[in-house]
């Protein structure tokens, strides 16, 4: 192995430094290879200034930073590349421009650090002749084959810290306090940061809920002599019978973009009685240092991703099970539709404590 080329693909992680670091440490260290990193995902392939080399010079103090040092290009389709031709938008495909790229830069494998959209392409590329090697990154941890991608720990620890803030001044004021979370069509890291914060109330994709159930919960807790209530909502999450809510529509490049449920359950609450304030944490989940969780993560899928490049083992994602670092086909994982188990212990812990998913 001479050569590997490394690229970020879709919206950045927590976490995608850690793993470009322990690539390249790895790469030179222990293989004495090259790294070319290709910038803002695989459009870096074809636009000027596109490849960048990585020296142990360049990856110095990356393992606590946020972000991605290549760039995320969340629209970077090679299939679906918009570009203005006679004055007009026409879409095309420029996947044989990355074969190409591939292979002029001599690279003995491609490491993609994606979510599903860049892994899905990834494993396209390969069929084309691609030397590809998937890790799994994405704070919603909706990637299967895999128990955990790195960001979500991040995430799900910024998400926390949020409920605990808002549990403070909802107490003093007696109020609901609704908190809109990511996770798309996965209720992770609503779920998690929601068990993690004492939440009164979690509503996530898997679990379709009605606004009677809620109102129920918070009046109970009135009745208990609780006067306020917390409620995590999911972005992804829907109401029994009807549809996710989504702030702007989807086009050949862009994926519907999900958000305002948290708005709708505020306002119901508010018109039933109950003074209420929504906070929508958007993309502050997705900044910020990779906690030591996610660091760790990184690096051993950085390192593993690596070692599978230098045994030739490609069209494979890296991907953990049962604490140990294993490789599966990307295949196999973009078949997978990964969603939290409504069966799950932690959903019949938290119902057990009375916690309300909003289907009672
Ligand atoms: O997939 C990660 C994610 O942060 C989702 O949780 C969220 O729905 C989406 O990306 C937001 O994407 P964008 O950064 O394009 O707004």
């Amino acid at each position: 192995m001479k050569r590997i080329g490394i690229l970020t693909g879709g919206g950045d992680a927590p976490g995608l430094n850690a793993v470009i670091r322990a690539a390249v440490k790895t790469a030179i260290y222990e293989y004495d290879s090259e790294v070319l990193g290709i910038r803002n995902g695989y459009d870096g392939f074809i636009e000027a200034n596109g490849i960048v080399p990585l020296t142990i010079e360049s990856v110095r103090g990356l393992l606590p930073r946020g972000g991605t040092i290549l760039g995320a290009a969340n629209r970077g389709n090679p299939y679906a590349r918009k570009i203005i031709r006679d004055g007009k938008e026409v879409m095309i495909d420029v996947s044989d421009e990355i074969i190409k790229g591939i292979k002029r830069l001599e690279m003995d494998a491609l490491l993609v650090l994606g979510g599903d959209g860049t892994l899905h392409i990834a494993h396209e590329l390969y069929k084309k002749g691609a030397p590809i090697i998937g890790v799994p990154k994405t704070i919603d941890n909706d990637i299967g084959g895999t128990e955990l991608t790195f960001g979500f720990d991040t995430a799900v620890n910024t998400a926390t810290e949020a409920i605990d803030k808002l549990h403070t001044t909802a107490e003093a004021h007696h109020r609901v306090m609704v908190l809109e979370l990511m996770g798309r069509d996965a209720g992770f890291i609503a779920l998690h940061a929601g068990v993690a914060g004492g939440a009164d109330v979690i509503l996530i994709p898997e679990i379709p809920f009605k606004f009677e159930s809620i109102l129920t919960q918070v009046r109970q807790r009135v009745r208990d002599g609780y006067l306020f209530s917390i409620i995590v909502v999911s972005e992804g999450a829907k109401p029994y019978g009807g549809e996710q809510v989504f702030s702007r529509g989807g086009d050949e490049i862009y994926v519907p973009r999900l958000g305002g449920i948290g708005q709708r359950v505020g306002e119901f609450i508010e018109k039933n009685g109950f003074e209420s304030r929504v906070t929508v944490l958007g993309h502050l989940q997705r900044g910020g240092s990779p906690t030591p969780f996610d660091r760790w993560l990184a690096t051993r899928f950085g390192a593993a991703a690596v070692r599978l490049a230098a045994e030739g083992k490609f069209d494979r994602m890296v991907a953990l099970r049962a604490g140990k670092i294993v490789d599966v086909l990307l295949g196999e994982v973009i078949a997978i539709t990964k969603r939290v188990d409504v069966n799950d212990d932690a959903v019949l812990a938290a119902r057990g404590m009375s916690v309300s998913f909003g289907d009672e």
